[in-house]
């Protein structure tokens, strides 16, 4: 069986880990506890063929940024997430895509861009189009979804795996 090493990015509080642990285990909590570096491993089944992923949940906050590049070397596939609810997090995933092409060195790179929060509709500052049209730029599948409610959570990495595959 395959193994796929997926890297979750994106800023400090946008919710790389809720997202991993809602498609994990089903988890949610409205707790913050900003993550230095956690792994998860588990069997999936895209298509009709089963694979393992190994995801790689990182830390968004600043003072970890260092260990990045690190991490984009090692994936096969990225999850850039933003949220919904702060326009600087797409900004910074603009940012995060340009860093992987560069360290890639390739202009074709599975990417996933995911809008995170939009269970908090009433916050909303970046419309979808402006998400697609990032997406569009940084050549990404692209989801609006919530970890909390779990909306779209599955589809970001049945997505994922489709790009490597297709890659
Ligand atoms: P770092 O590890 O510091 O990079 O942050 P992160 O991107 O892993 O964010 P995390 O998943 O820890 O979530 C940050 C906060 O946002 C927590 O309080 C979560 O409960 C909340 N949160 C995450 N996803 C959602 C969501 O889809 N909807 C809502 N309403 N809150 C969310
Ligand atoms: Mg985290």
């Amino acid at each position: 069986i395959p193994e796929y090493k997926v890297v979750m990015l994106g800023s400090g509080g946008v919710g790389k880990s809720m997202i991993t642990t809602r498609y994990i285990n089903g988890n949610f909590t409205e707790e913050y506890d900003p993550t230095i570096e956690d792994s998860y491993r588990k069997r999936c089944e895209v298509d009709d063929n089963a694979c393992f992923l190994e995801i790689l949940d990182t830390a968004g906050q600043e003072e970890y940024i260092a260990l990045r590049d690190y991490h984009i070397r090692g994936g096969d596939c990225f999850v850039i997430v933003y949220s919904i609810t702060n326009k600087g997090t797409l900004e910074e995933a603009e940012h995060i895509a340009e860093k992987i092409y560069q360290t890639k060195q390739t202009d074709e790179v599975p990417i996933v861009l995911v809008g995170n929060k939009c269970d908090r509709e009433s916050e909303r500052q970046v419309s979808m189009e402006d998400g697609k049209r990032v997406a569009k730029k940084i050549r990404s599948g692209f989801y609006e979804a919530s970890a909390k409610t779990g909306v779209k959570v599955d589809s970001i990495f049945t997505q994922c795996v489709r790009r490597i595959k297709h890659h």
